[in-house]
């Protein structure tokens, strides 16, 4: 049997510990896959439909401050799905563990994100990142009047992201007037008691959560403040309490990718969420937040560059959970 020392011929090569390099690898990654045209963008929501194919970004952000971008990094697009792992924290610090895994299980579906399905043991939607376990977040975290809910979720997001978020009214339109498939969920929780009787609110408190409008930016900065024990890097505030995000980021890693959330945690080794728009975001645990935007997606509904960049990313940097490099599983020390 091979040793840790002996193998160590294939594992990432140890380089030196300048940012410059860090940017060149970003850049390259991004020159390889910018011309990758696999994938469709989503039509389901016919607003989504007026993405532009090409788009493309990358950003890396360290809990240390450091920030290294590459192409659309500042362009805006829809959270979708991304706003799940954020949702069920804070519901999570608003009702606590045992409240809160009343309403949703902690099991992966491996199933599409939108499949009309509750786990028959308890009736209890899945998971929290699958359209049915959202929408029971939602639920929770929604408020009266309704108003109030959203700007909450808009608030807390923003602060994660170290500025002021805004939602695409146009959007939460189209996904409102198309979203009869998320209404049959919703209903089918109210007839099991899993969400309350105010199902427009709920529906409406996760409407409106997807249509919040995010950079890939945002996106690696949130994935910092969650990789940063919930304390913005750059902002210097503490947005997340600390001790609900190992639970969100578990959900992450075990469900965060649906039906190919297995090949995900094997592959890449990270917890990360997907969304419709073309957004994946991931959490190295105390070091760094990455996110990729790019909207042309595969059959699963994820990012198709963004699944080959952030493949690439963690195979380089050695960022999977469980890799052994020759220095340790550590991006920092690229930094140090
Ligand atoms: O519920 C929906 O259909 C969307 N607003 C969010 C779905 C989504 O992003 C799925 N992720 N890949």
């Amino acid at each position: 049997m091979q040793t840790a020392q002996q193998s160590q011929g294939t594992l990432p090569p140890k380089r030196p510990r300048e940012t410059t390099r860090i940017q060149d690898v970003i850049d390259d990654i991004y020159e390889k896959y910018r011309n990758i045209d696999d994938g469709a963008v989503a039509t389901y929501i016919p607003e989504l439909g007026k993405a532009n194919p090409q788009d493309f970004g990358i950003c890396l952000a360290t809990v240390d401050g450091h920030v290294f971008r590459a192409g659309d990094w500042d362009k805006e697009f829809t959270i979708q799905s991304m706003c799940k792992p954020l949702a069920f924290q804070m519901a999570l610090e608003q009702y606590g563990v045992a409240e809160t895994l009343k309403h949703v299980g902690v099991e992966p579906s491996g199933d599409a994100f939108n499949s009309i399905e509750l786990d028959p043991r308890t009736t209890r939607p899945f998971n929290p990142m699958i359209n049915a376990g959202a929408i029971a977040i939602a639920s929770l975290i929604k408020s009266t009047p309704v108003e109030a809910g959203v700007q909450a979720f808009v608030d807390r997001i923003s602060e994660a992201a170290g500025r002021g978020l805004r939602i695409d009214g146009n959007v939460m339109r189209s996904e409102t007037l198309t979203g009869d498939r998320n209404r049959a969920i919703a209903y089918l929780m109210r007839n099991f008691g899993i969400i309350d009787e105010h199902v427009n609110e709920a529906l409406h408190q996760y409407f409106a959560q997807c249509s919040l409008l995010v950079t890939c930016q945002d996106m690696a900065v949130i994935a910092a403040t969650l990789a940063n024990m919930g304390l913005n890097p750059l902002t210097g505030k503490q947005v997340f309490e600390f001790q609900y995000i190992k639970y969100v980021l578990t959900v992450m890693l075990t469900c965060g990718l649906y039906d190919y959330a297995g090949g995900w945690a094997y592959e890449v080794g990270l917890p990360a969420k997907s969304g419709v728009g073309g957004g994946i975001f991931g959490v190295v645990n105390r070091q760094l937040g990455i996110s990729v935007y790019s909207p042309k997606l595969d059959a699963q509904g994820n990012s198709v560059r963004g699944i080959l960049a952030c493949k690439e990313l963690a195979a380089h940097f050695g960022l999977h959970a469980f890799e052994f490099t020759n220095v340790g599983s550590s991006f920092m020390q690229w930094l140090l």
